[in-house]
């Protein structure tokens, strides 16, 4: 590939972090996911949460009933179950048995629809022994929710106090350690020790590879540049980008895609979220470019997913092109409207 490209072919990627909600507006999401990805981890923080085999295969049959609405034959969601304080070993070996992809560990209050979370990982023992049993992945919204500890220090400090212990425990328990946004993180995970074995990885997201926390205050308060957990500073952005890019199989693509209408947005309590579903991998390959990179893309976005979950690479070839994409101000959520990541703007890669 030359050091400045105006076309890349990738195999199909997947979106290994997303969430498409229910009901009316989901068939909204989906398109633009579907349009792009082969398949994606669906995120459970539903209300109520799908904390049950039985409630997510309610829920995939609830997003196959949209997909078939769309006319996509080809797009495969991967469903997730939501920890709580009592969910049972017996859940996991079900989960498993059902083809659950993973579970899901929000932290009670970390961040949207997460009041049902965990409000302490000894009340999950047993049922993060079976994971590690059944080799059920595990992932982490890693942010500690103690009111005291500042917003920018939650990730990190969740390394020291509950991510470490975790995994001194339970050394054989596969983790993604999702939507990383620090220094800490990335150096965490590139560095982890795990005698050879897959069992960590983390997710990146395209805002924190293109933004720092600069972007949420630019000229005034910028509620679509909010998200959990939030931008941090231009040092950590590069640090991202440096993992995302450095051809390491442990960082791979997830969007964390997270659709909040406008109005929800543009609040006195706006809600947290980014929707950068509408053209994702315009995103990334703009992220990749911007350190000469493009050719680390298909690792990051199409193979080190699916090696970590072991499910086969998809054979399915994608093409972008370096021709720029204009982001509409606002795209239809239902009955109301969603703000788009880079609204307004224009996004120098688009898929063919
Ligand atoms: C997500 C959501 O809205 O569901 N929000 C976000 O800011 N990322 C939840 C999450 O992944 O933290
Ligand atoms: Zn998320």
């Amino acid at each position: 590939m030359s050091n400045s490209p105006t076309k890349i072919e990738l195999t199909q990627p997947d979106d290994w972090h997303l969430h498409i909600r229910d009901g009316e507006v989901m068939k909204d999401v989906l398109a633009d996911t579907a349009r792009q990805f082969a398949r994606a981890i669906i995120m459970p923080n539903l209300k109520p949460p799908v904390t049950t085999v039985d409630l997510a295969k309610a829920y995939q049959s609830r997003i196959e009933s949209n997909l078939k609405l769309l006319g996509v034959t080809e797009f495969m969601p991967l469903m997730t179950l939501y920890l709580t304080d009592n969910t049972s070993a017996d859940e996991v070996r079900k989960a498993k048995d059902a083809g659950i992809a993973a579970f899901k560990l929000y932290p009670a209050g970390a961040t949207t629809n997460s009041d049902a979370g965990v409000s302490d990982l000894k009340h999950c023992h047993a049922a993060l022994e079976a994971m590690q049993a059944v080799g059920m992945p595990l992932l982490v919204h890693g942010e500690v929710t103690h009111a005291d500890i500042d917003i920018f220090d939650r990730e990190a400090v969740f390394i020291d106090t509950i991510l470490e212990p975790l995994r001194k425990k339970l050394p054989e328990l596969k983790i993604v350690f999702e939507h990383i946004t620090t220094k800490q993180a990335a150096h965490y995970v590139r560095d982890a020790v795990t005698g050879g074995k897959n069992t960590i990885a983390a997710t990146i997201t395209p805002q924190h590879l293109l933004m720092n926390r600069n972007a949420i205050f630019a000229g005034g308060i910028r509620p679509h540049n909010y998200c959990l957990p939030v931008l941090k500073r231009e040092e950590h952005r590069v640090a991202l980008l440096q993992a995302a890019t450095s051809g390491n199989s442990r960082f791979f693509l997830g969007t964390d895609s997270a659709p909040h209408a406008k109005g929800a947005k543009e609040a006195a309590c706006g809600c947290a979220g980014c929707y950068s579903a509408f053209n994702a991998l315009g995103l990334y390959a703009e992220a990749f470019e911007s350190v000469g990179k493009l050719d680390k893309l298909e690792g990051f976005a199409s193979f080190f997913g699916p090696d970590f979950y072991s499910l086969p690479r998809n054979s399915k070839k994608i093409t972008l092109v370096k021709h720029a994409q204009s982001i509409p101000m606002e795209l239809p959520l239902g009955d109301a409207t969603i703000v788009p990541l880079r609204a307004g703007e224009t996004i120098a890669w688009s898929l063919v």
